[in-house]
């Protein structure tokens, strides 16, 4: 996949002509354009299309005591494990992880070091002894102006500028609860071992919502009815403590019934993502629900599930949704000493709002799956079958002969750019440029032959069938976004 995308130039690793920096990649042309179709069909169907929804965009660096009220300066961090030998840093549960080939979540500092003891584990670079696990603070730190001390740190989520702006949000609309504020930017962790090419990167982009609503209504959800029958593969935290991993079929109903969700909005949420998923082509097979035990739940989470995509790599996270509670409003709340309870005119209440649900997903791991779920090798031909809407080019225009079409086909390819991205493409056989552009997933390609000067029509071949169909120039671009429009159930 990294050199699929790096030749097709989706991503590559960033400055890499001074050497690779692990967990920082680039987007190349073709990358740009599917993050931000990603990013921006993501906004437009969760915050522009709604009414309960609204967005902000946070400044990467805060307050510092921003980290402190969330917790993030005292608790986020990793368990790291080094090499009396050749001093390198290692993850130590993903370390037994693949030492012992099964996963391991949600164990304390001590019981890690007891396993790699027990097991034996060594340095996988050159066999050495392994220390004691201690935390490793994930968040980066640089300082702010020309004064030395002033620390400050780029944030490790972007929730958290959500509850820092909640206030300002609240005064400056008339928005009340049940809503959710949006934010799609970049966060950035100090991963000890970023790995698998860009799903777990130490500079990525999240795109969150946190939802709030009175406490004693958030199971008052009304939209709970239009997700209730849906389907999802369900892996339970009592199955899994039990030592079961395979998923069991569930409706939204039952599941909310067992309890694996922590609240009704919780499931609402959780449903509406895995069904867009769905609805963007990814194949419901590949696609889990995995309900975090109690000992794996973040320090501010009441209950979370995570949406698993079945990578090569196996079941692994896609979104986290958590119950985040009332924690971060009331830590923001004391440490800033400003009240930021809501008044509810209707009853009367005063009180601090509930985070009912928090469902975050990163743009790199959504783009991951989107390929690993796209990408697939034909008989005759690599294609790359995405969701047009998402699709880095739209239409290919192809002249079928340069010399004397050139004219008629520049006119059409003019004529699209204004709506749709295009790419010309003249040289080589027409068959090779279909090619080249299954590949980069471009749905639609269209011919201008000899045939187009006399009747101003043009051949429109489709990605995925390969079949064609004549269409005439003045009605290309109300076929083309009917197209496309439609390419989103
Ligand atoms: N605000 C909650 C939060 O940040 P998280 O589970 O730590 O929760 C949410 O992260 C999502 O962000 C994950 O499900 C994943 O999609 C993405 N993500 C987290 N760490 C990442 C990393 N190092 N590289 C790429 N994506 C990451």
């Amino acid at each position: 996949m990294a050199s699929y995308c790096k030749r097709r130039g989706l991503i590559f690793p960033t400055s890499e002509i001074y050497g690779q920096i692990p967990g920082f990649y680039d987007y190349g042309p073709l990358g740009v354009e599917l993050a931000n179709n990603v990013k921006q069909l993501w906004w437009k169907t969760f915050v522009q299309d709604r009414e309960d929804v609204i967005g902000i965009d946070g400044s990467i660096i805060t307050n510092p005591l921003v980290w402190k009220a969330s917790g993030h300066a005292d608790s986020f961090t990793d368990p790291l494990t080094e090499c009396f030998k050749c001093h390198k840093r290692f993850r130590a549960d993903h370390l037994l992880e693949d030492a012992l080939s099964k996963a391991i979540d949600g164990l304390k500092k001590e019981e890690l070091t007891k396993l790699i003891l027990d097991n034996k584990i060594r340095c996988p670079e050159c066999k050495g002894e392994l220390s004691e696990v201690r935390d490793f603070n994930q968040m980066f730190s640089t300082s702010i102006g020309a004064v030395e001390g002033n620390k400050a740190y780029l944030r490790p989520e972007t929730a958290q500028s959500i509850f820092a702006d909640y206030k300002a949000v609240m005064d400056s609309t008339r928005i009340a609860p049940p809503f959710g504020i949006a934010q799609v930017g970049k966060a950035f962790r100090n991963e000890i071992s970023p790995r698998n090419f860009i799903f777990r990167k130490r500079e990525f982009e999240q795109m969150e919502i946190e939802f709030f609503t009175m406490t004693d209504k958030k199971n008052d959800c009304p939209c709970f009815d239009e997700v209730k029958s849906l389907k999802m593969n369900i892996l339970s935290a009592v199955n899994q403590e039990k030592g079961i991993s395979t998923a069991e079929s569930l409706s939204v109903r039952q599941a909310f019934e067992d309890k694996i969700f922590s609240n009704k909005w919780h499931a609402y949420w959780t449903a509406t993502f895995y069904q867009w998923y769905i609805d963007l082509g990814v194949d419901p097979k590949k696609l889990r629900l995995r309900q975090h035990m109690k000992k794996e739940l973040s320090f501010y989470s009441a209950g979370t599930v995570d949406i698993e995509y079945e990578f090569p790599l196996g079941f692994k996270e896609l979104q986290g949704i958590a119950d985040r509670t009332t924690y971060d409003l009331t830590q923001h709340q004391n440490l800033s000493k400003q009240n930021l309870e809501y008044f509810d005119e209707e009853s009367k209440k005063k009180e601090l709002l509930y985070v009912a649900c928090e469902p975050s997903v990163g743009v790199e791991r959504l783009l991951l799956m989107l390929l690993f779920n796209g990408l697939k090798e034909e008989k005759e031909r690599t294609v790359l079958k995405i969701v047009p809407k998402l699709a880095p080019y739209k239409v290919g225009v192809f002249p079928l002969i340069k010399k004397d079409l050139e004219p008629k086909s520049r006119e059409v390819y003019k004529l699209l750019k204004e709506e749709f991205t295009c790419f010309y493409d003249e040289s080589g056989s027409i068959g090779r440029r279909y090619r080249r552009q299954d590949e980069i997933g471009t749905p639609y390609c269209l011919t201008i032959d000899y045939d187009t000067l006399k009747d101003e029509s043009v051949t429109l071949r489709m990605r995925d069938s390969m079949k064609q169909e004549r269409v005439k120039i003045s009605q290309l671009v109300t076929v083309l976004r009917d197209k496309i429009k439609k390419s989103i159930a």
